[in-house]
């Protein structure tokens, strides 16, 4: 490619660029916007109840709802694969307390690796 072409090709790049930006933001105008959006009226909301979900609803599941829901609801358990396996349980647990900082002794989690395995296989 001689260094016309390439010369060539370059702007027609810079051009195709420039036009792809423009159909990007077709002359955004942010006066056109709804007045309410720049309100600073209060919004205000209701969270879904939290519950326990039936499958751990039972007293063997007790140190695993205790335990398991500081951080995130108990349906991040129950939506989980069925039949991954023991090891799978005892992993998820660990990952908890040594990447996500849950505060569960040894003795726990392996209680509640065994819960969970025996609960959901
Ligand atoms: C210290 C806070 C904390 C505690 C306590 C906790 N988790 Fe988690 N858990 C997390 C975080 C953070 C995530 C990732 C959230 C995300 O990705 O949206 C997560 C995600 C999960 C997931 C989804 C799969 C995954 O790997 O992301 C499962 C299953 C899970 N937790 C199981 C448990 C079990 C079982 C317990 C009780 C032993 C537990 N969690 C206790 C913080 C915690």
């Amino acid at each position: 490619m001689g260094s016309g072409q390439q010369t060539a090709a370059v702007t027609a790049f810079v051009v195709v660029a420039a036009l792809g930006v423009l159909a990007v933001f077709p002359g955004a105008n942010l006066a056109d916007r709804p007045a309410q959006q720049s309100s600073l009226e209060p919004v205000s909301f209701v969270m879904p109840e939290e519950t326990t979900p039936t499958e751990l609803a039972d007293a063997d599941a007790e140190l695993v709802v205790s335990t398991c829901s500081a951080c995130h609801s108990l349906e991040y358990i129950t939506t989980q694969p069925r039949g991954m396996g023991e090891k799978f349980w005892h992993d998820q647990v660990t990952k908890m307390v040594k990447v996500y900082g849950a505060p569960i002794d040894q003795t726990d989690a392996e209680a509640i690796g065994d819960i969970l395995a025996n609960k959901f296989g």
